[in-house]
């Protein structure tokens, strides 16, 4: 598996491609990239990944919250293929909460996203999903929609005072959890 998935770092072409609709959600191919990914994202600590990211400039993103070191806050929820997805209506308040990209190592920022958001997209048996996300998984979908418009979260980040070293962020959240427990 670590042989088949290679992450494209900032800089790569193709993170700033719009990637091109999956036509046959049920081809083997598609189907394999959907296992690898998903097993890749967990096996990273990464919530969410998206096919641009692997160098396939398709719209095929991976939602996989959990709890993790790299996101210690992540809501669980069942890893998630979403296929040619679009957001069909935001909400007017908008949140901001730390990111990071795996194509972006090292690097975290503080962006702001609509906190609820109504979708819709292809689940891997081909059916057409619609439904809502809120907060976090908000954030993650929206993220990775971006992927798909060749977009990242450094271009989402209104002041460049509100981006982060991983270490100094990890600064921030043991001081967080610290000042929880008291
Ligand atoms: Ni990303």
């Amino acid at each position: 598996m670590d042989e088949k998935i290679q992450i494209v770092q900032l800089g790569n072409p193709v993170l700033r491609q719009k990637a091109l609709p999956v036509k046959h959600v049920l081809d083997i191919e598609i189907q394999n990239l959907i296992d690898d990914l998903i097993l890749f994202v967990q096996k990273v600590n990464g919530v969410g990944i998206s096919a641009p990211q692997v160098n396939k400039s398709i719209r095929l993103s991976v939602i996989a919250s959990h709890p993790n070191p790299r996101y210690p806050y992540a809501p669980y929820m069942k890893p998630t293929a979403v296929i040619n997805p679009r957001i069909i209506s935001r909400s007017k308040d908008m949140v901001k909460d730390w990111e990071g990209c795996l194509s972006i190592p090292g690097v975290r920022g503080l962006v702001p996203r609509h906190k609820t958001i109504m979708v819709e997209y292809t689940n891997r048996q081909g059916r057409i999903i619609r439904t809502e996300y809120t907060d976090f998984v908000a954030r993650i979908f929206q993220h990775e929609c971006d992927h798909l418009e060749g977009l990242v979260f450094l271009d989402r980040i209104e002041n460049n005072i509100d981006i982060f070293s991983e270490k100094e962020f990890q600064r921030i959240l043991k001081d967080r959890n610290r000042s929880n427990k008291k």
